[in-house]
């Protein structure tokens, strides 16, 4: 495949106010076998950590001596996670799963951070409307942006795209 081809394939990134989201929707209870066979045995029951990241768990933490960033505690935006898992979940067969399965896990975790309530159905519609508690936790840096002229940096042999096959 060449690069353009496979830049060509990749979908546009989900922005907060969830442009872009392909249709589709997943319930909770769905999301529950999605993850059990497909998340697990990484993210542990519920989510909860395993050999891989807990997912939920840890809100109210972050000010405090030991944060936990979590989905739940940290990640602002419920498109942020579908995006997420959709693009590079599971770990070992990214973008493998439908976006109705998509949306179910997303709706299972955040079910289990009782963000969305067990009976939820989550889609296209209104996953953006999702308040994620830790929403307001971000400001945006209002220094002025001064990133050094590419050809100064020593980053410059990775501006120039490999040739095209
Ligand atoms: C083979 C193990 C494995 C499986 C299976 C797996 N993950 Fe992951 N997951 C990871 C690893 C490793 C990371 C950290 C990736 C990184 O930091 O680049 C991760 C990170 C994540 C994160 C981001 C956590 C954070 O706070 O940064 C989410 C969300 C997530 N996985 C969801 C899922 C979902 C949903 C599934 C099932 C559809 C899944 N994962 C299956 C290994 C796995």
């Amino acid at each position: 495949m060449t690069l353009i081809a496979l830049v060509a394939g990749w979908d546009v990134s989900i922005p907060p106010d969830g442009t872009g989201l392909p249709a589709g929707s997943g319930t909770v209870a769905q999301g529950a076998q999605v993850f059990t066979a497909k998340c697990l045995a990484c993210h542990g029951p519920e989510g909860a950590g395993l050999v891989n990241d807990r997912l939920v768990g840890g809100q109210g933490t972050l000010t405090s001596a030991a944060p936990v960033k979590t989905i739940g505690s940290y990640w602002p935006y419920a498109t942020t996670l579908f995006d997420y898992i959709k693009r590079s979940m599971p770990f070992t067969a990214p973008d493998s799963l439908t976006s109705d399965q998509v949306y179910a896990v997303t709706a299972y975790i955040l079910a289990q951070a009782k963000i969305v309530p067990d009976d939820a159905v989550l889609g296209a519609d209104n996953l953006a409307k999702v308040r994620m508690p830790n929403r307001d936790g971000f400001v945006p840096d209002r220094r002025p942006e001064r990133f050094p002229a590419p050809a100064n940096t020593p980053h410059q042999s990775l501006a120039t795209a490999p040739a095209a096959k």
